[in-house]
């Protein structure tokens, strides 16, 4: 057996190894893992996973004591707005006085201040400020991330993001899935006239293909900005240019967005705080993740979270993501979004490490790749400061990464 790197003394080893692509309902509270485990790897690639017992005949130049340390798989992010211009603590004043998020976009802030400044930065400005939170964000434990665009609303800014992705993804070799969310606001150039500015939007699925710019097509449904129809016209043409598709679905009111994604077999429904019972109890017959982002309702101050417990009951799949964007969940922090998801979402701490690994790679089509350690997959591999999974979720705020390993190399800290 071909080794360079061998953990040995993992103490608990979750290897995230289901028989299935993803956990669903009741199988998220299964954690597939081996107690005292040992893992090692050749040129990224893992190539032992056993017992410390076992491994003790192995032969390998660079031997690594994690002292019962917890070991799992790098974490899946599957939703972040990673590229953006600018940030938004000017509006801090405003939302101390209750003024609602949909509202601070009505005046023309919120998103619209992203877009302009995106619009203004350089290529060169985004690519540095997205590599700067991409480095944050596996600093605590993400070696796989989604990222949307969204701040250009126009062809050329729009394409600048997704060029600043592809970037980012050649020269860090990380598993970065791609998604084009031209449709994340109606920009003031079109605020009459919506549907020209979406045919528009649309007009550039044809490109991103062909240059390989994005896997999915995502759109903000909700209230002032994208209704129903329009989200399932654009949904409809991105899935007949050969696009998966994704939505923004009942974020803060309740429109159906939910059920569209499972109607249109989206790759999943994001979301959710606002999801009618009939559209939660959906999941268990549908293979779309719910992508649940509880760090968006704890930072717009909003009482109820989305329902987790009642997807899972029901069969469904949750997975967990960031929401990393400056506006609404300005953290690189998954690890808080898995303590909000104990306090808040109700989910043991099982159905949380099912959410942040297996089940976020299912979300962005990265199953094949990411979010288990199993035998010929990439060496991306975590390292925590924590005796046992509980104690992640459970002690909050702080960062307990030990080590993050991508693709077999000990990421920088
Ligand atoms: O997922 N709701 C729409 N999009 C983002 C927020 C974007 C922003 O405020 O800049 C979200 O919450
Ligand atoms: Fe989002």
């Amino acid at each position: 057996m071909q080794l360079d790197t061998l953990l040995v003394n993992c103490g608990q080893l979750l290897t995230m190894d289901h028989e299935t692509a993803h956990a669903k309902g009741e199988q998220m509270g299964f954690l597939p893992h081996i107690q005292d485990g040992a893992i090692g790897w050749k040129d990224g690639i893992i190539t032992f996973i056993g017992t410390s017992e076992e491994a003790k005949s192995l032969e390998c130049p660079n031997v690594i004591d994690c002292q019962g340390k917890l070991v799992t798989p790098g974490l899946v992010d599957p939703h972040t707005h990673l590229v953006f211009g600018g940030s938004r603590e000017h509006e801090i004043a405003l939302k101390q006085q209750g003024v609602p998020y949909l509202e601070i976009l009505r005046q023309g802030g919120g998103i619209h201040s992203t877009v302009e400044a995106t619009r203004n930065a350089s290529f060169e400005d985004l690519y540095e400020k997205a590599a700067f939170h991409l480095k944050r964000l596996v600093s605590y434990g993400i070696t796989t991330v989604e990222a949307k665009s969204g701040y250009g609303l126009e062809k050329h800014a729009e394409l600048k993001q997704l060029e600043v992705v592809k970037k980012l993804k050649e020269d860090t070799g990380m598993e970065i899935a791609s998604t084009f969310l031209g449709a994340h606001a109606i920009p003031k150039e079109y605020k009459e006239n919506p549907d020209s500015f979406l045919s528009e939007m649309a007009g550039l699925f044809e490109e991103i293909k062909e240059k390989e710019l994005a896997e999915f097509v995502d759109i903000f449904c909700e209230e002032g900005v994208f209704t129903i129809e329009q989200s399932k016209r654009f949904l409809q043409l991105a899935k007949e240019a050969g696009f998966s598709v994704k939505i923004h679905a009942d974020e803060i009111v309740s429109l159906g967005g939910t059920e569209l994604a499972i109607e249109l077999g989206a790759a999943s429904a994001d979301h959710l705080i606002a999801a009618s019972d009939g559209a939660v109890g959906m999941f268990g017959r549908s293979d779309t993740v719910a992508v649940l982002l509880p760090g968006t309702t704890f930072y717009l101050n909003k009482d109820s979270y989305a329902k987790a417990r009642e997807i899972i009951n029901g069969g469904g799949a949750v997975a967990l993501a960031t929401d990393f964007n400056p506006g609404s969940s300005p953290t690189e922090n998954i690890q808080f979004i898995m303590n909000l998801a104990m306090l808040k979402l109700k989910m043991t701490c099982e159905e949380i490490w099912n959410a942040v690994t297996v089940n976020a790679a299912k979300a962005v089509h990265k199953d094949d790749v990411s979010g288990r350690l199993k035998i010929g997959r990439n060496a991306d591999v975590v390292v925590w400061n924590a005796p046992n999974y509980q104690y992640v979720p459970y002690h909050y705020g702080v960062n307990h990464v030990h080590t993050v390993f991508q693709k077999g190399v000990e990421a920088a800290k």
